[in-house]
């Protein structure tokens, strides 16, 4: 038996016999909640997006009802999730889907693709798992599989390496089951084949696995690895006046658009805490007013996929109104409303907020 035989052959009895993960929208075939769950697991490990799934699918049972939402509402259950964009396109997808396809979703490959926010990959799954059409979906579990078991070692990352395996990833697609083969596929590389400690010993495609047999599963894939992840700095004032705390929202063409921040100094390395409170942007803040540091935060981190942020917190109460043009003042429930991205999230969760203390 070919080697490309005897991989689709195995995968297949794997899933049958040995495949026992279960998650939410496995083995759904309602193109909307497909659509959902991939957006959310676009960058989102499953365990974190599982929950998200769940409250979105009650919230908005179908495309109408999300299209009919109001985007802040949309904002706020996505929450946590971060990169955005995302989130943005799926209103937009939605609003278009409701108004111009009579809240029909689209079912060939190409209309699918064309939809905001919709890449090769999540119109190849939301093509075979709702409409079993034959599109081999290839993301990194797939890259990694294939890569492994043909023992490739193109760059999955390069161009070249690209066409490669989505070539390959096609070839070998079962045309007749696509939907239940990439979910296959997708498991296989989550449960077995992982990145780190593959399941080698007990895997049932071990006979014929070139990484294996040259010794190479920990070195496979390749990356070219180019991307050079670039640090930023923010550090947060928490001003508070007469009981409210200052937020802005974010604006376009940068990261976390349309969330609500604080009011934000950001530098491109560290600085310390002395020198932000002798800085000029502190003092334009503050003013003439009296003011009194209530707290400052350990560092948080966050890493995106392009860049590396870090930075903390500082809680200061003011006796008089700062000159704060692009924000608003806010009071604590208004602020309990507000969408805000995880690096504040994360702040918010492991700390009071002087200003509101009774
Ligand atoms: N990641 C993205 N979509 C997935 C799916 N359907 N199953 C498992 N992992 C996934």
């Amino acid at each position: 038996m070919s080697n490309k035989k005897y991989f689709i052959k195995q995968l297949l009895q794997w899933n049958k016999k040995d495949n026992k993960r279960i998650m939410p929208w496995k083995g759904e075939k309602d193109p909307y909640k497909i659509w959902l769950s991939e957006i959310i697991l676009q960058q989102t490990r499953v365990e974190q997006g599982w929950a998200y799934y769940n409250r979105f699918v009650s919230a908005f049972p179908n495309v109408k009802k999300l299209a009919k939402a109001a985007d802040e509402k949309v904002f706020k259950l996505w929450e946590g999730l971060g990169y955005y964009t995302r989130c943005k396109n799926l209103i937009a997808t939605a609003k278009f889907i409701a108004n111009e396809k009579q809240g029909k979703f689209p079912d060939t490959y190409e209309e699918i693709q064309n939809l905001k926010g919709i890449g090769p990959y999540t119109a190849a799954a939301i093509s075979s798992f709702a409409f079993n059409l034959p599109c081999a979906v290839v993301d990194g579990n797939v890259f990694r599989v294939l890569s492994r078991f043909f023992g490739i070692d193109t760059p999955i990352d390069s161009t070249v390496g690209k066409k490669l395996f989505t070539d390959l990833a096609e070839e070998i697609l079962d045309k007749k089951q696509p939907g239940i083969y990439n979910q296959a596929i997708m498991d296989f590389g989550a449960i077995v084949c992982k990145p780190q400690n593959p399941l080698c010993s007990t895997c049932p495609l071990k006979t014929q696995c070139a990484a294996l047999l040259q010794g190479k599963a920990h070195v496979l894939p390749v990356k070219t690895g180019k991307i050079i992840k670039k640090q930023r700095w923010f550090y947060y004032l928490v001003i508070s006046y007469n009981g409210k705390i200052y937020v802005r929202k974010r604006g376009p063409k940068e990261i976390w658009e349309n969330l609500y921040e604080f009011v934000l100094l950001e530098t491109d390395k560290q600085v310390s805490f002395e020198e932000i409170k002798r800085s000029e942007f502190l003092k334009n803040v503050t003013a003439t007013s009296k003011s009194e540091i209530l707290h400052v935060s350990k560092t948080y981190k966050q890493q995106l996929t392009h860049q590396t942020l870090q930075g903390s917190f500082i809680q200061i109460k003011l006796k008089t109104e700062p000159i704060l043009k692009e924000y608003k003042a806010v009071t604590y429930k208004e602020l309990k409303r507000l969408a805000f991205p995880r690096f504040i999230t994360a702040y918010l969760a492991e700390n009071e907020l002087k200003a509101f203390e009774r």
